[in-house]
């Protein structure tokens, strides 16, 4: 049976005190300072902390105790082969999203923990503890940035006029045949920033995926594309986003329905109808090279 608007919204709640009172402030407190001790892990730009794996724990003991029947998938501690997302509700984080900010220091790393039930992002926290920031959601329940409702901007929505978040990821090899390809990923810039292709307003980066989807949220940015992030980095922010009126479709032509673990994915806001939204995606897709 499906969980009820009322157990969504004390879920949201259990995971806003979660984010708010025991992450937030080891994130805020360590970020900046463990420049001389961090690990990588697929590759030297795919970076890890001891802080990441502590949180993780921290998140996973909260939630075993409160929901002992829900699963649980982290990107510090899930298996290849474990990360199959069923229908039961199944609680997907990353302890840290934007661990190489965490490490620098810039103030875009946040904690980002999601609900997805029936295979269908339901509850999303993410928190900004730098910039208190603590966007909020869950199915039917409206989407939050600190307490007050947020929404899409519905203003006209054409791909020219717009910025995006566009980012380079962790996954920087030329050879593979993924999503995660660079030569698609920089000729996909390309065709979107340069006058002979969609000549877009701009681009920008916050670093943290979760970070890109509630700034789409929220309205501040027009839409978000990238090829090589994961379940963990879209999960919670996908449930705030459609919760406050936008859209996740797969970031290559054609995919209007994507699972949660498809690896390239295009955040929308809304526009100011359906038809306009759906050719600002049809004109991004256009632009997708490979
Ligand atoms: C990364 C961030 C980054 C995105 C990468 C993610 P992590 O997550 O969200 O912005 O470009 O694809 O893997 O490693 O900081 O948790």
């Amino acid at each position: 049976m499906a969980l009820t608007k009322q157990q969504l919204k004390d879920i949201e709640t259990h995971l806003v005190e979660l984010a708010a009172k025991e992450v937030g402030p080891i994130i805020k407190e360590k970020a900046g300072t463990l420049f001389e001790a961090f690990d990588d892990k697929a590759n030297q730009v795919d970076l890890v902390t001891a802080v990441d794996k502590k949180i993780e724990a921290i998140i996973k003991d909260s939630l075993a105790k409160q929901y002992p029947d829900f699963k649980f998938i982290g990107e510090e501690t899930f298996q290849p082969g474990d990360t199959a997302i069923g229908k039961e509700p199944t609680f997907i984080i990353d302890p840290i999203d934007g661990t190489t900010n965490f490490i620098h220091g810039y103030p875009y790393s946040c904690t980002s923990l999601g609900l997805v039930e029936n295979g269908i992002p339901v509850c999303g926290v993410v928190f900004n503890p730098h910039l208190d920031m603590m966007f909020h959601a869950s199915a039917g329940n409206g989407a939050f940035l600190n307490g007050k409702p947020i929404k899409v901007t519905e203003r006209d929505l054409t791909l020219q006029q717009s910025i995006l978040a566009l980012e380079a990821g962790s996954e920087r090899s030329s050879g593979s045949s993924g999503d995660d390809n660079f030569d698609i990923k920089q000729a996909t810039y390309k065709n979107l920033l340069s006058d002979q292709g969609a000549y877009i307003h701009g681009s920008r980066s916050c670093g943290s995926a979760a970070m890109n989807m509630c700034f789409v949220a929220a309205g501040k940015l027009d839409a978000y594309w990238e090829g090589g992030c994961w379940a963990w980095d879209v999960c919670a922010g996908w449930s705030i986003l459609t919760e406050a009126g936008g859209m996740v479709v797969g970031g290559n032509p054609n995919e209007w329905k994507v699972p949660v673990d498809d690896r390239c994915y295009l955040a929308v806001r809304g526009g100011c109808t359906e038809p306009m939204q759906k050719k600002f995606v049809e004109n991004f897709w256009s632009q997708v090279a490979g």
